[in-house]
């Protein structure tokens, strides 16, 4: 009998998973095309790897166990997986035709959508994966100000531009990745400190799970301005969520440029670049940004559906409100229990459950304390990376049985730890460091010393 969304008795059978894995990894380097869906972030022995169908806010794995998602595509499944509105809006584009020879109706009518939707959106262009618009907005910022460097603060795709930044940086050429620099969120004195006169552009995720601080935002806007730089927000995750005019709507600070995927299309494959007009008019002939699938007509669809969906149903609201409670829920259920080694940050529409090596954890790895956690919300039927993506499809009953396998699962972690076995009391390999949370991610690769001989 497969797993369900309950106390399960044992854990699930993974053994279609496993076969496909062992033919995946022969095929595609490491078995997967995200990262963040890889084998590596699940406990491998315990979690299936392999999803095979959606509905709602749950998935059933391909031996065909069933599980309440929190990590919902890793963003972009925000009403729900196999959503009636946008899919209807799917077939019926798909009746139609998916791709064409001149540009489409729906491109027109999507833009001028995302312009009334998002704040400073005077003019829209179209790409495919977050990284396209990231990209675009990079090179615009350079061309309209006549210079190169580039200050970033977060996750902002897979570009040579960007991941020069962090320790997977093979295959960058050095003149590229000289140009690029991190700078310290809610630390407007390190921005100050990177910003010169030949800086295009800051960009950065306006918020992920700590605030920013009272007059951050703003003051970056204003240090921009006077230096001569371009404010870009990257709202992959902000973007359609936090509010339908993203974080610029919700933190009432409008960049120059903004760069949106994920939630707009509920799962089909569509970024969107917004901004200044003086700006966005270069992409007319000077700098290049155009692609063969960038007016793809189903993702537009999509993208027309979901928007109205969001707007019509206040989905952004719902999700504040649902995970707050998520989010403080689990906050009173940890200092119920005692247990200061863990807690829930950021916002309801995203939070994340976060692990630290204090009190009895003082010796542990937070990454076997995610998993242990990991491993028994497994048994319990969650599916689960540490995130709470929520989607408008996920109940109140589906946040109340999430806080009660918290209510299980907890006690059990306190008690490994004390007793000094949790690495014992996993029945799998541990989850590997998330990508954004190596121990570099932040520091620019160090500079080969060359010693100085005689
Ligand atoms: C904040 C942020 N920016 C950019 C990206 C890149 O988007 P994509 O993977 O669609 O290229 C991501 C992806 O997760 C992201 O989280």
């Amino acid at each position: 009998m497969p797993n369900t969304v309950s106390p399960n008795p044992s854990d699930p059978t993974i053994a279609a998973s496993d076969a496909l894995y062992k033919r995946g990894i022969r095929v595609i380097p490491g078995a997967t095309h995200t990262l963040a869906k890889g084998a590596g972030q699940y406990v491998r022995g315990v979690a299936p790897k392999f999803v095979q169908r959606g509905r709602g806010g749950r998935v059933w794995d391909v031996d065909g166990n069933e599980y309440l998602d929190m990590t919902m595509g890793v963003g972009p499944i925000v009403l729900g997986y196999a959503e009636p509105a946008v899919d209807a809006a799917i077939r019926a584009q798909l009746e139609d035709g998916i791709s064409f020879s001149q540009t489409h109706p729906l491109e027109v009518e999507v833009a001028e959508r995302v312009a009334a939707l998002v704040p400073g959106a005077e003019m829209v262009r179209f790409g495919k994966n977050g990284c396209d618009v990231t990209t675009a907005a990079v090179r615009v910022a350079r061309a309209f100000t006549g210079r190169s460097k580039v200050l970033c603060c977060g996750y902002h795709g897979w570009h040579d531009w960007y991941i020069s930044v962090t320790d997977r940086n093979r295959g960058v050429p050095a003149a590229v990745a000289d140009l690029t620099h991190t700078i310290a969120y809610n630390d407007l004195a390190s921005v100050e400190d990177a910003l010169d006169d030949d800086t295009a552009c800051v960009i950065l995720e306006p918020v992920t799970f700590e605030e920013p601080r009272p007059g951050f935002l703003a003051g970056l806007k204003r240090l921009c301005e006077e230096r001569g730089a371009l404010l870009i927000f990257d709202e992959m995750w902000t973007g359609f969520r936090l509010a339908l005019g993203g974080a610029q709507e919700r933190f009432g600070v409008t960049a120059d440029l903004a760069c949106f995927s994920k939630a707009i299309a509920n799962g089909m494959p569509l970024s969107v670049l917004t901004g200044r007009a003086d700006v966005m008019r270069l992409f007319e002939r000077e700098v290049f940004f155009f692609t063969t699938f960038g007016g793809e007509a189903l993702s537009l669809a999509a993208a027309a559906a979901t928007m109205r969906e969001l707007e019509v149903r206040r989905v952004p609201e719902r999700l504040d409100r649902l995970g707050g409670e998520l989010r403080d829920g689990y906050n009173a259920l940890v200092a119920e229990l005692g247990l200061t080694f863990t807690k829930c940050v950021g916002y309801g529409c995203r939070s994340l459950v976060t692990f630290s090596a204090v009190g009895v954890a003082a010796s542990a790895d937070p990454l076997v304390m995610k998993s242990f956690v990991q491993q028994e919300l497994v048994r319990h039927g969650v599916l689960w990376t540490g995130f709470h993506n929520l989607c408008a499809a996920h109940e109140a009953s589906d946040v109340a049985y999430l806080l009660g396998a918290y209510r299980a699962i907890l006690p059990a972690l306190g008690r490994a730890l004390e007793e000094g076995r949790l690495p014992q009391a996993l029945r799998g390999e541990p989850v590997e460091p998330v990508f954004r949370r190596t121990t570099n991610f932040h520091v620019k690769p160090q500079p080969k010393v060359v010693k100085a001989h005689g």
